[in-house]
C-alpha cells in the first residue's frame, strides 16, 4: 500500500523546486506576514525561508507553538516576530491590523484556515460551523488585504493565497462550510486581481490537493489518499514567491474541471445515491 501511495504521489504531485538563489534575492530584506504559521504548511514555509535575511511576522493562535518555532530558528538569518491572535475575533483582528500599521509590508501569505467535514443533516444546530469557517477563511483575509493594499502597492508586493483544489471542482458533499468559505475568498481575490495589478501588487494562488497536516487527521478516509507533505506544499508556495506566477494547480486538475462541468448531473445522482446508501 505504501509503495503504491508513494508511486501515485510521484505521478500526481511532481514538485518543481524554486531556484533558491533567486528566492533569496527576491526575499532578502523583505517583510513577510504568514498567517497560520504555527502548524502544517505555514510552519514548513517558515522553516524553508528562515535562512534568508528577511523579516517574518508569524501569526496564529497558539503562542507557545510560535515561540517554539522562533527558538528553533533563532540561529537562522531571518528576524522572526510573533503575533498570537485568533483571526476570527474582530477585536483581535483589529489589534493586529493596528500593530502592522507601523511596518512596511512586502508579502502577505494568507495561509491560516480551518476545515470542517460534516453533513448538513448533522449541522442543523451548528450554525457556528458556518460562522467560524467564513470568519477565518473569508472575512479575515479580506480585512487583512484591505488593510495591506496601500502598503503592498507601495512595496510592489505580493499576496499569496493558500487555497484548495476543491474550489475548482464540483461541490463535494459534507464539505459545504469549508468549500463555500474557501471559494468565497478565492472569488474575492480573483475579482480584486485586476485592480491589485494596477496597484503593482502580484497575486498568486496555490490550489493545493490534500496535504498531510493535522487538518486532514479527523477524516479517516483521507489517511491512505495520495497527499503532499507539508514541506512539498511549502515548496510550492516558495516557487510562487520566487516566480510570482499567477497560480499553482496540479497538472491533472484540468481533467477534474472538465469532468465537473460535463458530468455535473451524474455527479449529483452519484452523491445522492452515496448518501442514501452509506451506513
Ligand atoms: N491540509 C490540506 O489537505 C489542505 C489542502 C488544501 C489547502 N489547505 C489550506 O492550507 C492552509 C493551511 O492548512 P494546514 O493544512 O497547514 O492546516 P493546519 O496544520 O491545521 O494549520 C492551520 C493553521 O491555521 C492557524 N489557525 C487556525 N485557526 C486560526 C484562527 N482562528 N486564527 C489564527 N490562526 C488560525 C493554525 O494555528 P493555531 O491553531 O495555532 O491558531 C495553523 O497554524 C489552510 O488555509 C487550508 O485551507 C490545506
Amino acid at each position: 500500500m505504501a509503495v503504491l501511495t508513494n508511486f501515485l504521489n510521484k505521478i500526481l504531485f511532481p514538485i518543481i523546486k524554486p531556484d533558491f538563489q533567486k528566492l533569496e534575492e527576491q526575499l532578502s530584506k523583505k517583510t513577510i506576514i504568514i498567517t497560520g504559521a504555527s502548524y502544517g504548511i505555514g510552519e514548513s514555509l517558515c522553516k524553508l525561508i528562515a535562512n534568508i535575511d528577511c523579516h517574518l511576522i508569524l501569526v496564529a493562535r497558539t503562542k507557545e507553538k510560535l515561540e517554539e518555532i522562533q527558538i528553533s530558528l533563532s540561529s537562522q538569518k531571518a528576524t522572526i516576530q510573533l503575533y498570537a491572535a485568533d483571526l476570527r475575533d474582530v477585536n483581535q483582528l483589529d489589534n493586529f491590523l493596528n500593530f502592522i500599521q507601523s511596518y512596511h509590508i512586502d508579502i502577505f501569505v494568507n495561509n491560516a484556515g480551518i476545515s470542517i467535514c460534516r453533513s448538513i443533516m448533522q449541522s442543523l444546530d451548528r450554525r457556528h460551523d458556518y460562522e467560524r469557517t467564513i470568519k477565518l477563511n473569508y472575512l479575515a483575509p479580506v480585512s487583512l488585504c484591505l488593510a495591506l493594499i496601500p502598503k503592498l502597492a507601495q512595496s510592489h508586493g505580493q499576496i499569496i493565497n493558500v487555497s484548495a483544489i476543491n474550489v475548482l471542482l464540483a461541490p463535494t458533499v459534507n464539505w459545504a462550510a469549508y468549500q463555500a468559505s474557501k471559494t468565497a475568498f478565492d472569488q474575492w481575490l480573483q475579482c480584486a486581481t485586476p485592480e491589485l495589478r494596477n496597484q503593482n501588487i502580484h497575486v498568486s494562488t496555490a490550489y493545493l490537493p490534500l496535504v498531510k497536516t493535522r487538518m486532514i487527521l479527523p477524516t479517516k478516509a483521507y489517511q491512505n489518499f495520495p497527499a503532499l507533505t507539508p514541506v512539498q506544499a511549502a515548496t510550492i508556495i516558495c516557487r510562487l514567491l520566487q516566480t510570482k506566477k499567477r497560480q499553482y494547480k496540479p497538472w491533472w486538475i484540468i481533467i477534474g474541471q472538465i469532468t465537473s462541468v460535463l458530468f455535473s448531473g451524474i455527479w449529483l445522482k452519484l452523491t445522492t445515491y452515496y448518501i442514501k446508501h452509506k451506513k
